[in-house]
């Protein structure tokens, strides 16, 4: 052999065996047997003793191949990553397309998601990923190759049999929202700090100096961008968008070239409104002029392109300040800490106070009194307080007490052992339990009393004219005299709507009572079975419990309920005012499984799929051909479709055809216990 063919033979074999030690130590799957591993060293090592020169310090034989590990060392991309402006309405993206266009006839627009994650640049010599680096300010970055070689969508290899000579290209690596959950909630049990979203969790991911910790979160990448290339000839976005897939590069499927910008603007509808149904977290759309010639005659300014631009949606997630933590006491009692916020815009709201749930919830998500705390408000969720900015902390902040007693009635606070809950146990004449009880009694999920809403309760409370629930029904004209702001007009739409309150479904009136645990389901539940308000206060725990939909907690809540006194007194007086206390005629109201969204996927051992859909459809269920964030559940048998990737991506809650039968027998809280998180399965 001559020595520059040892030489070659040494290089491919020293590659060859990185690769093979990386996959090894870092990756855990071996591709090779130990044995040939070992032979390909000595094959490397008699090289060397032939050829010492050849004998580097960074040959493998030289280095202890276990111990790789990110150096994070500073790197200089080929070309330069630029940023984007943003635009935030239809009115200033018409201004961007404006001056635009007015440089140069724009015939086509390439629209794709806003991945919220971080840029990552990715350098391909002859097919091989040589170099990964992070942003930085985007002339360098650090160095991140072993831990990005661990992301499964990036390529080490490129595909095909025309690859480029050189190709740089960048892309967002992000944690997939499902797979985001599941690492906190490892990390919680593990007793560490959770990551604030799934942006801090994938930059966290992709700087660990130890790339096996990488190679165990399942990171994603898309790539949306070229920057230096040989042996790359493409002319526009879009193709270079096909010519990157055919080459094994992730490029995400959901962009769309339109020829217009009315098209862009349904684009950007479209996944406003959809983007909750996402693998990950999107914060906007990038709106890209397609053809490159035309990029090249609009070209950039130092810090952002003229051919593109980002149309961001709201935020979800703010930061503002948490001015205090205070508690309401709720119908039942419980007493519920929330934030007042310094008001901020999110998610499309203004936002002033977010609850912290209970006692234990506080402390979990560290805040103190005075934080600079993050905000997050997704979709048509409540508004919650993620945590506190550790980094604004000044050290004047104070940590929540729960008050020892109720703030409206002054009775001492009870918090039961082994309960999460605080509560005040007045649930007499505690001021804040009757006003909420008033008010969720004459609310739309139980009698929807027109006209006797929250204010018109507080009124009526405060001025002694109503006591509690059972004297809603006694409520006439008089009742409202010399009150202010109750004309005469008023005070008839909420005579009228008491009145249709009397003749509502006995489920209705059930949910109305406040009686812990018991909802809409239970209710339901209990008034099929017993057809009346007597009999179900007459009914025993067994006897309760034994309703399909009704466990042994909420049995023994409907008993304690009626056993007090006071609350059967309510109940006279509630039939002494006219209201129907008995389901007439056939079993009203919607089944057990109002609300719920089933969506069947694969044969299913014993049901065919038509009695499946039947079965939860007569119990008041929805069934859907498609999986959204909305489905409840997703019911798989055999061979299922895409519906389960989808479940599983979205992460909705799975049931085989056991689960169906219970959610079947027992409704949905009993199926989703014994329903497979999608925990179970890996997403990517
Ligand atoms: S194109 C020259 N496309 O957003 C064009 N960027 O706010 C540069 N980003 O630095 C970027 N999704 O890290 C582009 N589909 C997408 C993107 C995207 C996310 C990031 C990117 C960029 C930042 C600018």
């Amino acid at each position: 052999m001559k020595a520059d063919e040892a030489r070659r033979r040494h290089a491919a074999l020293s590659q060859e065996i990185e690769d093979l030690a990386y996959r090894y130590y870092v990756l855990a799957q071996p591709s090779v047997s130990d044995s040939e591993y070992d032979t390909k060293m000595r094959e490397l090592s008699a090289l060397e003793d032939k050829w010492p020169d050849l004998r580097t310090p960074d040959s493998p034989t030289q280095k202890v191949m276990e111990s790789l590990s990110t150096d994070f060392r500073a790197v200089t991309h080929l070309e330069r990553l630029l940023s984007l402006d943003n635009v935030f309405s239809d009115e200033e993206f018409a201004a961007w397309s404006a001056r635009a266009t007015r440089e140069v006839p724009v015939p086509s627009w390439l629209c794709e998601l806003k991945i919220d994650g971080l840029a990552v640049d990715l350098v391909y010599e002859n097919g091989r990923l040589a170099r990964a680096a992070t942003r930085g300010d985007g002339v360098t970055g650090e160095d991140v190759t072993l831990n990005v070689r661990t992301i499964a969508s990036v390529p080490n290899k490129l595909a095909g049999t025309a690859v480029p000579e050189l190709l740089e290209v960048r892309g967002e690596v992000f944690l997939p929202t499902g797979a985001f959950a599941q690492l906190n909630e490892r990390l919680g049990d593990e007793g560490r700090t959770p990551f604030a979203n799934p942006r801090n969790a994938a930059a966290g991911s992709l700087r660990q100096k130890d790339p096996r910790v990488t190679a165990t979160r399942p990171l994603a990448m898309t790539i949306h961008g070229l920057g230096a290339r040989r042996g790359f000839d493409v002319t526009s976005q879009s193709a270079a968008y096909g010519a990157l897939r055919e080459l094994g590069l992730p490029v995400s499927s959901r962009y769309q070239v339109v020829d217009s910008l009315d098209g862009v603007r349904e684009y950007v509808a479209y996944w406003g409104e959809h983007r909750h149904d996402v693998e990950h977290d999107i914060d906007g759309v990038v709106v890209k002029v397609d053809d490159f010639g035309l990029q090249g005659r609009l070209g950039s300014t130092s810090k952002s392109p003229r051919w593109a631009v980002a149309w961001k949606y709201p935020p979800e997630e703010v930061t503002t300040k948490l001015e205090a933590i205070v508690v309401n006491v709720g119908r039942t009692g419980r007493v519920t800490p929330f934030g007042r916020l310094q008001p901020v815009h999110v998610g499309g709201v203004t936002v002033t106070a977010a609850t912290l749930h209970n006692e234990d919830e506080v402390r979990r998500k560290g805040v103190l009194v005075g934080d600079t705390v993050v905000v997050r408000r997704a979709g048509d969720v409540i508004p919650e307080i993620v945590g506190p900015v550790l980094a604004n902390r000044t050290g004047d902040e104070t940590p929540f007490v729960m008050p020892a007693n109720c703030p409206e009635c002054q009775t001492p606070l009870v918090r039961p052992e082994g309960e999460a809950d605080t509560r005040c146990p007045n649930t007499v004449s505690c001021p804040a339990q009757l006003r909420e009880s008033v008010f969720h009694f004459a609310g739309r999920g139980a009698l929807d009393i027109d006209g006797l809403g929250y204010e018109t309760a507080t009124v009526l409370l405060e001025q002694g004219r109503l006591h509690d629930v059972g004297d809603v029904f006694h409520l006439r004209p008089e009742s409202f005299e010399d009150l202010r702001g109750f004309g005469p007009k008023k005070i008839d739409q909420i005579l009228a709507g008491i009145e249709a309150g009397r003749h509502r479904p006995l489920w209705r009136l059930l949910v109305g009572l406040s009686i812990r645990h018991v909802g809409p389901t239970a209710a339901q539940a209990l008034a099929r079975e017993f057809r009346s308000l007597d009999a179900i206060a007459a009914a025993s725990a067994d006897e309760l419990a034994a309703v399909e939909g009704v466990g042994p907690t909420i049995a023994a809540a409907v008993v304690d309920w009626f056993g007090d006194e006071r609350h059967r007194e309510i109940v006279e007086r509630i039939r002494a005012g006219g209201a129907q206390v008995e389901d007439s005629g056939p079993a009203a109201g919607p089944g057990p499984l109002a609300g719920i969204t089933v969506v069947i996927t694969g044969t299913l051992p014993t049901y065919s799929r038509d009695a499946a859909a039947a079965a939860v459809q007569e119990r008041g269920g929805k069934v859907s051909g498609s999986v959204s964030k909305k489905t409840s559940f997703v019911v798989v048998g055999d061979a299922p479709g895409s519906k389960y990737d989808n479940a599983v991506k979205l992460g909705v809650p799975i049931l085989h055809e056991d689960g169906l039968v219970t959610l079947l027998e027992q409704g949905p809280d009993a199926a989703l216990k014994i329903s497979q998180p999608s925990a179970d399965t890996p997403t990517g």
